[in-house]
């Protein structure tokens, strides 16, 4: 088949490239970076180099396509820009994509959505990714959209490196002894390649999930592989949660979506709509990141 992949050889899109691949696919890879041709090509794809932003240069180059994968990526930094508009950047990309596939005409698209996008209310910043499904929903009956909701990736760990150095703990505005879905972005990448060949059937939901562990579990796992075993995951109120992260300069519609999209892990708020449609879990365990993790910390 003929396939298209945003994301360039991002973390989910590297891996889905190299499976696609070498299954016999033939596959173009967008970036924006033309120094990325090389990297691309060695990987035995094709790149397009041209950005989410330009529709034209989309529908160009999906036309032709059996299959596009979607996925929306802000810069690095927008989440400190002050002006930053989260919902209205990722409406405009979803709008691009949108129009970019009635211009060329693909049927079948496979989207990188969330945990979280079953609703609007309550779940913060995730209430993107509703609005995203929902423009991409508008397209005609004939293209069919698998919406792959992946929980939170493992790597988002990355940032408890910074409280744990400066104050021996992993800080957060929830915690406790609720098991919660954690993922890699490998099983993401697998789960996604193996949608892309399997049949297409009008809109459907795909929940994506690696393993499940407390946050006291994940303080004792990356605590264990950091070689401080009595690691504690120590739980501040909201409002303080905000000031921390107005205060370490994010944008504070970013900064309040964060804090309300973790206040709606507690409880299971989050979660109710993947439990309902619980997937099989995925190969990489919370133990197999803890390595990487360590890695990371001890750089
Ligand atoms: N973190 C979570 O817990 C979580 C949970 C659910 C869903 N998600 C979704 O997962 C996504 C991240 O996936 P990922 O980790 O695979 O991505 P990633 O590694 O961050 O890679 C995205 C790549 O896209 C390219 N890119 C960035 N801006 C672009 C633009 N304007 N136009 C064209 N290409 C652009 C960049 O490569 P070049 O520099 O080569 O262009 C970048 O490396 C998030 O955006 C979010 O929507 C995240």
């Amino acid at each position: 088949m003929k396939i298209t992949i945003t994301g360039s050889l991002g973390h989910i899109s590297k891996p889905l490239t190299m499976e696609l691949v070498q299954k016999g696919h033939a596959v173009t890879v967008i970036s924006r970076k033309p120094e990325k041709q090389k990297d691309i090509e060695a990987l035995g794809a094709k790149a397009a180099i041209g950005t989410m932003e330009d529709p034209d240069f989309l529908a160009a180059t999906f036309r032709g396509a059996d299959v596009v994968y979607l996925m929306e990526a802000m810069g690095a930094g927008s989440f400190f820009d002050q002006n930053f508009d989260i919902m209205a950047a990722h409406t405009k990309i979803a709008s691009n994509y949108a129009q970019a596939i009635r211009q060329s005409g693909v049927k079948r698209v496979v989207h990188l959505s969330s945990i979280g996008a079953h609703t609007d209310k309550g779940n913060g910043i995730l209430a993107f990714h509703y609005n995203v499904e929902n423009i991409l929903k508008q397209l005609p009956n004939d293209v069919a959209i698998k919406f792959m909701r992946p929980v939170g990736f493992y790597y988002n760990m990355l940032a408890f490196i910074q409280t744990i150095k400066a104050q021996g703990a992993i800080v957060q505005n929830y915690g406790g002894d609720e098991k919660e879905p954690w993922v890699s972005p490998l099983d993401i990448a697998a789960a996604i390649a193996g949608e892309i060949e399997k049949p297409f059937n009008g809109r459907e939901v795909h929940y994506i999930a690696s393993d499940e562990a407390s946050p006291n579990e994940v303080a004792k796992i990356l605590g264990e592989a950091i070689g401080k075993p009595d690691l504690k995951w120590s739980v501040i109120p909201d409002g303080q949660s905000l000031n921390g992260m107005i205060a370490a300069g994010f944008n504070p519609q970013v900064a309040e979506g964060l804090v309300e999209m973790n206040a709606s892990r507690r409880g299971g708020v989050l979660y109710e709509d993947y439990y309902h449609n619980k997937p099989v879990l995925g190969k990489i365990k919370l133990k197999d990141f803890a390595k990487e993790f360590a890695a990371a910390f001890n750089q």
